[in-house]
């Protein structure tokens, strides 16, 4: 089973300087914060540190800028949201994608973020199935530890991982076709069902009789009223469910609906006693325009992560904080 070293093992003197990989991929919208989820999540942590008077360095990406300066992308947005969530001294530092060495793991430049950093903390579950810079390499350099949410985090998948209560289905949509359409077919051999929404749906040619594709939609843009109904009835008898990405184009009210049933209904089925876990960015985003995050057994911050570890029963960014 895997397991992580948490921060509250860690000896974390004053004046320290502790760098900690946080989950900053949030949405902006002309350098205002649309949703705080991931950032609230990296906050117990962060004060852990300043409460020993040690200075949390922050650090994470936004986006997918591929090694370019993209001014849209820029951390300096999420100051302000720190300066009102923290007392006592941090430091927060640009988008580490801005250097393509972070995306590609380049030891050069775990080098160059630990320079003057005495302890390396992890708190960006999302990001820990990527080899970064910062993920991977960093925590090789220094002594490592996970943050609460990162421990938290582990801790919830582990009691899907193993042993889950069945039936078992797995809900997958949203965008990212290239990371979810290989985990869609491991899943199948795990859980009890696969049901695939989102963008995700449109692209995949199933190979497995588990993997359910939409039998209807609303302009591709979100699944249809018939595909719900048999949805429905597949997650009210689920004992656990997992969910990552949404099903349709929910910031666009037309489209919003498949999304919306479906958190519905698994709520439903977690106020019915059944484990309930849902995760990744534009999931929790969806969740909280319909004031519906606080109906399941556990919010993850990670979507693809998520996924994949309940696949691979580890990631890079844990392996490497034993
Ligand atoms: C996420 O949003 O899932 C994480 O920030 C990872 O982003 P990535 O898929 O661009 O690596």
């Amino acid at each position: 089973m895997s397991f992580v070293l948490c921060i509250n093992r860690a000896d974390i003197k004053a004046d320290t300087r502790v760098f900690v990989r946080c989950d900053l991929d949030v949405p902006l919208h002309e350098g205002r914060i649309g949703e705080t989820f991931r950032l609230n999540a990296c906050l117990k942590t962060l004060s852990y540190i300043s409460n020993r008077g040690a200075i949390p360095v922050i650090a994470g990406h936004i986006g997918r800028p591929h090694g370019r300066f993209v001014a849209t992308l820029s951390t300096k947005y999420l100051q302000v949201y720190f300066t009102s969530h923290l007392r006592g001294r941090f430091e927060v530092l640009e988008n580490l994608r801005f250097d393509i060495r972070e995306e590609i793991g380049d030891p050069s430049y775990a080098e160059e973020l630990a320079r003057n950093i005495q302890l390396y903390v992890n708190e960006s579950f999302a990001t820990c199935h990527r080899n970064s810079a910062s993920i991977t390499g960093l925590p090789r350099l220094l002594p490592a530890f996970a943050g609460f949410q990162l421990t938290k985090e582990v801790e919830m998948l582990n009691k899907v991982l193993y042993d889950p209560p069945r039936p078992l289905t797995v809900i997958v949509g949203g965008a990212k076709v290239e990371s979810k359409a290989p985990l869609i077919a491991k899943f199948a051999d795990v859980a009890d069902c696969v049901l695939v929404g989102g963008k995700v749906a449109l692209e995949l040619k199933p190979s497995n009789n588990k993997v359910r594709l939409p039998v209807d939609y609303v302009d591709t843009m979100d699944i249809g009223s018939r595909t719900l109904e048999a949805w429905r009835n597949i997650l009210l008898g689920s004992k656990t469910i997992v969910w990552a990405g949404p099903m349709g184009m929910f910031e666009d009210e037309r489209y919003q609906t498949g999304t919306k049933s479906i958190a519905e209904i698994v709520a439903q089925a977690v106020s019915a006693g059944s484990f309930g876990v849902v995760g990744g960015g534009d999931t929790i985003t969806a969740l909280t325009k319909f004031g519906l995050t606080d109906k399941f057994s556990f919010i993850s911050t990670g979507g693809s992560a998520m996924l994949e570890y309940l696949v691979a029963g580890n990631l890079p960014g844990i392996q490497v904080l034993h």
